[in-house]
């Protein structure tokens, strides 16, 4: 497996698989490292998609993390991440340095307003300022075609479409289904914080979100009957501080007062100290 850590290194690679076949680019897909099943399966699909030009990038993107968060501490895991990269159907794995992506100086960020200060954005002020600025520097360095990310990142996903779209970057977003355990814990590399007993109080996230879907498809549309019932299923597990629970329109993050096909239900939640997140589109 090829480990690229300059941006030139990458571009130069992206532009060496463009040659000769139709024009067609490469799929990216962009990761914090910590790699589990949710991006294997990104990684399935985009070696599905653009077969032998896949590049993933691990890199633990520090303006993305608030001065209080997990920077510091976020798993890394970078000899078994190139593993499963490699098993899943990467291509090159791009690896760069906090200064490669920031060099000395940088004073250019990414900000897409409204959209970033809804949802998490709201209790991570700043966070999608970072996410925005790290993917535009990734699809402009790879000169991706595609790019692939998790439907659990609900709200990440509105925004890089939103940026991908302002910026005309060229890059199409593919958003692929929330993994799960078995018992219905979204994966997340956060999940490794947790402990035995954190592990199971972590489901009421799952089941607030099946309750809601349940009422749904009995026919309830009110927002506030449902984001109500989810707050009951909360009242279960009193350990758990809610951080949002939101009917969300999936594209703009306005709140919503009647539920309808394609609706963002979306909740998040501190587990002890580890923050999770969650979420359905409503059928
Ligand atoms: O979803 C993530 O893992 C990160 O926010 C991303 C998209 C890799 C940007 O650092």
């Amino acid at each position: 497996m090829q480990i690229l850590t300059t941006v030139n290194e990458l571009r130069a690679w992206s532009r060496a698989q463009r040659c000769g076949v139709n024009g067609e680019g490469i799929a990216l897909v962009p990761t914090l490292g910590a790699l589990h099943a949710g991006h294997a399966s990104l990684i399935r699909a985009a070696a599905e998609a653009r077969p032998g030009r896949v590049a993933v990038s691990i890199f633990v993107n520090p303006t993305q993390f608030g001065p209080e968060e997990d920077y510091a501490r976020y798993p890394r895991t970078f000899k078994a991440d190139c593993a499963l990269a490699e098993r899943e159907g990467a291509t090159i794995i791009f690896a760069p340095s906090v200064e490669e992506m920031y060099p000395v100086g940088s004073s250019t960020f990414v900000e897409v307003e409204g959209l970033s200060e809804r949802l998490d954005g709201q209790s991570r002020p700043g966070h999608f300022r970072g996410v925005a600025t790290v993917v535009a520097k990734l699809m402009i360095a790879a000169e991706a075609d595609l790019a692939f990310f998790g439907q659990k990142d609900a709200a990440q996903v509105a925004v890089l479409r939103r940026m991908v779209s302002d910026l005309r970057l060229g890059t199409t977003i593919v958003v692929c289904p929330i993994v799960r355990e078995a018992d219905g814990l979204a994966l997340s590399s956060r999940n490794a914080y947790l402990t035995p007993v954190e592990r199971k109080q972590a489901l009421v996230l799952n089941r607030a979100i099946r309750r809601v879907e349940a009422l749904v498809a009995d026919g309830e549309r009110s927002s506030s009957s449902l984001i109500d019932a989810a707050r009951g299923v909360f009242t279960e597990a009193p350990d758990v501080r809610v951080d949002y629970i939101e009917l969300v329109d999936w594209q703009t993050l306005w709140p919503v007062l009647t539920a309808a096909p394609g609706t963002l239900f979306a909740v998040a939640a501190w587990v002890g100290t580890t923050r999770l997140i969650d979420n359905t589109r409503l059928r």
